[in-house]
């Protein structure tokens, strides 16, 4: 598999140069690097700070609009809205305009994960042909604009053909992560009202065949609700267009289920692009949050086109020849983000593998890297830190010469795993850009930029040019260098900053605009900048939980377990893990039953991966008497907290129940 002639050539074009210097504990580009950097003026920022909507609208005009906006930016809290007025789609910026600049240049390259099977490429022109040929199969089933799509796809072409299928016929698509359970599908196929679902017999993962339409079947079945379940039920889905990847049998239900295949070679390669108005929904991503159920993230077609091309332009320094590589699954906001719009964008060739980076062998990646001349790589700590432990004489054995940019997302990134990062993979010679952003951000916020830098490990550096952000203590003022608080975006946020929670305003407002008043982006991060600026993100304050790099509310995985007949209580909390950053433990209070323990637990655990999916596995179940409780009855996570941690606990005088605390202290 190394050497692929195809892609060898691109390795002669890219010599190596001297892209990173060290001053002090701070990295810097290169001069060589910095000379042909897109951006290495740190002017830019001072300039961008003076007037952000200035700044943000010069970036826009770089962009093709049908109509131009009328206003910038307009402010009315805790709403705002950019480049209003204006009407663009974001497929003909995507794909018309390179199809002009550089129609037979590969646009995107496909890994499947079982190494017996090849590649697949498109050029610009071709994914451009094949997004049209679905716009016109969306067309025929009815949708219209502003009508929701689910795309319950594996990461496979189709998934981002489908997604800007619909896009460019201004149908708003929302991506549902393909590990996710039928249950967590079903949820989000209620809340978003979609009749049309995209979805594939199934795919390969680990070497086995994921049957991902027996999912899809049970998330559309009215049967398919759990115990106690008071919740509504069925879909508005109406037909299904199955994708075939890997050949597993499905059931194919007449009337509803289509094959994509029997659609799409019927239809024209042509289709003109909708124009959408700037605020239009582009697309609907849920993510977890404090309480039981995920928040629909309203992203919007204008203000997300311009920082996801930028961001992904200025910060991954994209140059004609790159071959960009984002782990992330499409499920993920990194998936939308920088799998799909920001690269597609900027012209850029983008690489996605449909499996795990350690399969059939821990190199897998490695190879990835040296088969396709990656040299931009941008992947979680998590991944990182699964590499490290595999060994570093296994990575010792590629060059990686290809590389030129390496970077991190999804979680603070450790000193151990930065340092390792940056010699073994970028073998000293790229800058490692720690990235900072949300799925409510849209696009990376806080990251240096490569051309201008400073870098340090474990900080993610400084906001994107444009981006204002500050350090807030409980009082609401701006803390100091070196002091820690709540991490916030100021006016006027950034183009890309979600507008609303699906179906949900009063939510919006109490999640992000409340805490400090409805003119100050909460981001529930807590973080500190350093005497240069750069911020240190400490992770999440509320009840959020980053495991591998997934978000997950550990009061969502208590609702779950709380519909268990046999669960009283219950408090789930996240413990630092060696590889995941994070794991969910659960506490839990049993009531009437004689049931094994161990059978508890057991259904506990299934329950939680029948509900939301195998990734939320609880590491330990814990069965207690009581929970530490308050007087108020609040469940005094913390405690639990500094139990498991060894900690100290400090004044317990505020508990109802400080007893519980001797009980539970025999069991952990
Ligand atoms: C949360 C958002 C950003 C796309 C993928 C995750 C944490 C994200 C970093 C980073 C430390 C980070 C934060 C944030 N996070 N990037 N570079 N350093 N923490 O998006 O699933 O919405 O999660 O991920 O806690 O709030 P997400």
């Amino acid at each position: 598999m190394r050497g692929n002639p195809k892609f060898a050539r691109r390795k002669e074009l890219m010599k190596k140069t001297d892209n990173v210097i060290k001053k002090g504990d701070l990295y810097y580009p290169g001069e060589e690097f910095k000379k042909k950097a897109l951006v290495s003026d740190a002017s830019v920022y001072k300039k961008a700070l003076e007037d952000p909507v200035k700044f943000w609208e010069k970036l826009a005009e770089e962009l093709v609009w049908t109509k131009k906006w009328d206003q910038g930016f307009v402010h009315k809290p805790p709403h705002f809205e950019w480049f209003v007025g204006g009407e663009l789609n974001i497929t003909e910026n995507a794909l018309d305009e390179n199809l002009k600049k550089r129609k037979d240049k590969i646009a995107l390259i496909w890994e499947p994960e079982p190494t017996d099977q090849k590649q697949k490429t498109f050029t610009f022109g071709e994914l451009y042909q094949e997004v049209n040929k679905f716009a016109n199969c969306l067309k025929k089933l009815d949708v219209k604009k502003g009508d929701r799509v689910g795309i319950y796809l594996p990461m496979i072409p189709e998934a981002i053909i489908a997604m800007l299928g619909c896009a460019r016929i201004g149908a708003v698509h929302a991506v549902v992560f393909s590990a996710f359970s039928p249950k967590a599908l079903q949820l989000r196929l209620q809340d978003t009202e979609a009749e049309i679902l995209i979805t594939a017999d199934g795919y390969f993962r680990r070497g086995e065949i994921v049957n991902l339409k027996q999912n899809a079947d049970a998330a559309l079945s009215d049967e398919n609700t759990s115990q106690n379940d008071r919740e509504k039920r069925g879909t508005s889905v109406k037909k299904v267009v199955v994708v075939k990847r890997a050949g597993n049998e499905v059931r194919m239900q007449s009337g509803r289920d289509l094959w994509w295949d029997d659609l799409v070679g019927k239809e024209s390669d042509e289709c003109q692009p909708v124009p959408v108005g700037s605020e239009d929904l582009l697309f609907i991503l849920y993510t977890s949050g404090s309480t039981g159920k995920p928040k629909g993230c309203c992203h919007v077609a204008g203000g997300y086109a311009v920082q996801a091309k930028f961001t992904a332009k200025w910060i991954f320094d994209f140059k004609e020849n790159d071959i960009f590589w984002s782990t992330a699954d499409v499920g993920w906001i990194t998936g939308h983000t920088y799998s799909c719009y920001g690269p597609l964008l900027s012209g850029t060739t983008v690489v996605i593998y449909e499996g795990s980076p350690d399969w059939p062998s821990p190199e897998r990646w490695c190879q990835i890297i040296e088969k396709y001349g990656i040299t931009t790589f941008y992947t979680a700590p998590t991944a990182i830190r699964m590499f490290k432990k595999y060994g570093t004489d296994l990575v010792r054995k590629y060059k990686l010469a290809t590389l030129r940019l390496i970077g991190s997302v999804g979680e603070p990134i450790d000193e151990t795993a930065w340092d390792w990062y940056f010699n073994e993979v970028g073998k000293g010679n790229c800058l490692l850009l720690d990235t900072w952003w949300q799925t409510e951000t849209g696009g990376i916020l806080i990251t240096s930029l490569p051309g201008i830098g400073p870098f340090k490990p474990s900080f993610a550096g400084l906001p994107f040019p444009g981006v204002k952000v500050d350090i807030l203590g409980e009082d609401g003022k701006s803390l100091p260098a070196g002091k820690e608080g709540d991490l916030v975006v100021l006016p006027p946020f950034s183009p890309g900053l979600l507008r609303n929670i699906y179906k949900n305003p009063k939510k919006y407002l109490e999640t992000y605009w409340s805490k400090f008043g409805s003119k100050v982006y909460l981001t529930s991060d807590g973080a500190y900048k350093d005497e240069n600026g750069l911020v240190r993100i400490l992770g999440r304050v509320d009840d959020v939980i980053k495991v591998a790099g997934h978000r997950l509310s550990t009061g969502e995985m208590e609702s779950v377990i709380e519909k268990h007949p046999n669960i009283a209580e219950s408090a789930v909390i996240g413990i630092p893990d060696e590889i995941k950053g994070e794991v969910p433990v659960a506490f839990i209070v049993v009531k009437n039953t004689n049931k094994p323990a161990d059978d508890i637990k057991t259904e506990i655990i299934n329950l939680l991966r029948k509900e939301i999916g195998p990734f939320s596995s609880l590491k330990t179940v814990y069965l207690v008497k009581d929970l530490p409780k308050t007087r108020s009855g609040k469940i005094m996570r913390r405690v639990l907290r500094k139990l498991l941690g060894g900690e100290e606990l400090g004044d317990l005088s505020t508990l109802a129940n400080p007893e519980c605390v001797e009980e539970i202290k025999k069991v952990v």
